[in-house]
This record gives C-alpha cells, sequence and structure tokens, in this order.
C-alpha cells in the first residue's frame, strides 16, 4: 500500500482559480496524474498552462511527448507512472456484457483480452466496485473474490503475452436497470432524478432507468470508500493500475453535473462542491494503490463547470502518468 503523504508535491498554485477550486473542494494534497490523448488536446492544455500552475509539469509533460515525434514513435516503450508499456496503442475501454451469472470475468473474457495484449495498455471494460454500481446486464464487477480470481486469469493472460492492462472502475449511478442487477441492489446517485435516456433490459430491450435514491450525505464516504476497495481488488488480481470512469452520465459525472445534482450539502451547489465527489475518490483509490497507477476518463464535462474549466479540448482521455506533481490535475473540459 502506498502512502499518499510520501507522493511528491508541485508547487501552490495560489492564482489558479483551477486549483483554489480545488483546494476547496478538499484536494489540497492531491498526485493524480493525467494524459491527454491527441496532440491538439496537449498543445491546447499548453497554452493554458500560464494560467493553471496547479497544472504546468503535466503539460509540459505532454506537450514535449508529442512535440516532434513521428507516427513511428507509437511503437517506442513507454513508462506511464508505474506501468511499462511495450508500446503507446491504448485500448479504450468497451462494455462487453460478457460477465458470468456472478458478474464474473469468463473465459471467453479471458480470450478477449488475451487477443488484444498487442495493445501497450488495455482499459478494460467498466467494471462495477459494488452491486449498486451496476446498470447494464452482464457487467463484470470487482467486489467479489470470485470476480478477483476472474480478474487474475485475465490479467495473467494479457501480461503473458507482454501487455500491460489498467481496470475501469464504473459506477453507473442513476443510469440503471433494476432487472440488470442484483434484487437487493440499489439504485442511488446525487439527487432523486431519473435520467431520461433508456437502457436496455435483460433481453436488450430499452427500459427506463430507475428513479434513483439520493444519497445522504453521510453515505457517501462509503460509498467513495467502495471505490478504494475496489481498486485495491484490482491490483490483488494483478492489475497494473485503474481508470476512473467519470463520464456518460455516470455516478462521478452526475455529481459534476448540475442536472443530476440538486444537492444542498457540501456535495452540490457550486463547482467546488460538485467536483468534492471525484477529488475525494481519487484521493480515496490512489491513497489504496498510489496515484502512479491511477486514471481518470473524462470527457465533454458540462458548461456549468467553466469556472474550473482552464483547458478546452473537443475530449480528453485521462490514463496512469509518469509524474505526480499536481494537486489536482483534472484537465476538465467543455
Ligand atoms: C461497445 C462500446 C462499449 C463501450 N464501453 C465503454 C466503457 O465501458 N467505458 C468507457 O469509458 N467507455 C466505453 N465506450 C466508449 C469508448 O471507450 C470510446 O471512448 C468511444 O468508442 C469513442 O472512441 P474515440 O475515443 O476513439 O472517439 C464504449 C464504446 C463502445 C463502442
Amino acid at each position: 500500500m502506498s502512502d499518499s503523504r510520501s507522493v511528491p508535491r508541485g508547487p501552490a498554485a495560489p492564482n489558479s482559480v483551477f486549483s483554489q477550486r480545488a483546494m476547496e473542494a478538499g484536494a489540497s494534497q492531491h498526485a493524480i496524474t493525467v494524459r491527454l490523448a491527441s496532440a491538439r488536446a496537449a498543445r491546447s492544455a499548453n497554452n493554458a498552462a500560464g494560467r493553471a500552475p496547479g497544472c504546468t509539469h503535466i503539460v509540459q509533460s505532454e506537450a514535449s511527448a508529442t512535440k516532434g515525434r513521428t507516427m513511428a514513435d507509437i511503437f517506442q516503450s513507454l513508462n506511464l507512472g508505474a506501468i511499462s508499456l511495450a508500446n503507446r496503442v491504448v485500448m479504450a475501454p468497451m462494455t462487453r456484457s460478457r460477465g458470468g451469472p456472478q458478474d464474473e470475468p469468463t473465459p471467453m473474457m479471458v480470450e478477449y483480452y488475451r487477443q488484444r495484449a498487442g495493445a501497450g495498455l488495455i482499459v478494460t471494460e467498466g467494471t462495477q466496485p459494488c452491486p449498486a454500481g451496476k446498470g447494464y446486464w452482464r457487467t463484470p464487477g470487482i467486489h467479489s473474490e470470485a470476480q478477483v480470481e476472474g480478474w487474475r486469469l485475465v490479467a495473467d493472460a494479457v501480461h503473458t503475452a507482454g501487455g500491460a492492462i489498467v481496470l475501469q472502475i464504473m459506477h453507473v449511478g442513476r443510469a440503471a436497470v433494476r432487472a440488470n442487477k442484483d434484487p437487493g441492489a440499489e439504485t442511488v446517485a446525487p439527487s432523486a432524478i431519473a435520467s431520461r435516456d433508456p437502457i436496455p433490459g435483460p433481453d436488450g430491450t430499452p427500459v427506463s432507468p430507475d428513479t434513483p435514491r439520493a444519497l445522504q450525505t453521510a453515505e457517501i464516504a462509503g460509498v467513495i470508500e467502495t471505490f478504494a476497495q475496489a481498486a485495491s481488488r484490482a491490483r490483488r488480481a494483478g492489475m497494473d493500475g485503474v481508470e476512473l470512469h467519470c463520464t456518460s452520465g455516470y455516478l462521478p459525472m452526475q455529481f459534476l453535473s448540475t442536472g443530476s445534482n440538486r444537492r444542498t450539502d457540501r456535495y452540490g451547489g457550486t463547482a467546488a462542491n460538485r467536483v468534492r465527489f471525484v477529488v475525494e475518490t481519487l484521493e480515496a483509490i490512489a491513497g489504496v494503490i498510489g496515484a502512479d497507477r491511477v486514471g481518470l476518463g473524462c470527457v465533454s464535462f458540462p458548461a456549468t463547470l467553466s469556472t474550473i474549466c482552464m483547458m478546452t479540448t473537443r475530449r480528453t482521455r485521462t490514463l496512469p502518468c509518469s509524474t505526480l506533481s499536481i494537486r489536482w490535475g483534472l484537465p476538465i473540459c467543455t
């Protein structure tokens, strides 16, 4: 287990609105790092560096990583945080709904990931950290021992083939259909507001999502702990790290959005409050497995969070990265 207190920290960023908001949200000791997917994103981020001192390190490292490179470089090895990649091809996470009856990874999944281990890094399909985090039919979990053993076979197969693999932790929050999950599993969210987007039920027919129960303030620490425990199990299963799924209208993003978060406590209202759930979740995960094995997947954050947007990119995919110098380096984008 890594101690987040030992992580090198970057310079204070008193003039950065971005950092200031994050610190207001309690992120003063953070060390999750990010990687921008494209040269365009890196350039855009680099332009923003002067205005975002808290992000300077990553921006510079990404900009220098892309400057003057040719396509041949994609086949060169790379150290991404604590993870060594044989090349720079990253396979995006894709839900396949091929879990077993107990939401355990199946032999078909082992073969699927083994076949794709030529990528430098695989980000697995979204994986629920707890029964309440499941919303779709037969998505795998990482909350039982059977699931840990199933993922171990996946990780072993990928490593034997020379690849690296991180597990994406996906808690869908309100984007859930009761019939897809355990009978005792609740559907919870920041507020009791149902999503309008239909979700395929067990037979594939789209149905309306559940109306969620709003989480009580006192419960939220426990939800965050499930993410940390999931990350710990992922490492125990042999995964090289984890990615927090913070896109697609799932739980972390539900906290960020004013459409799904109408809370009046410290997790709702201001941008600093709405980002708090993500901040605390990343901190909890990093505290258990080390920040150099943690990534954040984020895309198209709501414009309502523009006060904390220091980088404008069409799309940002973040992954574990090599340095730990930022306090709160989320490249929140519009
Ligand atoms: C079948 C399918 C399943 C997907 N499942 C996930 C998922 O579990 N987690 C996730 O973050 N993204 C998921 N995505 C989104 C992809 O990772 C990817 O971001 C998307 O296809 C856009 O690709 P692009 O980034 O190359 O434009 C899924 C996409 C597809 C097509």
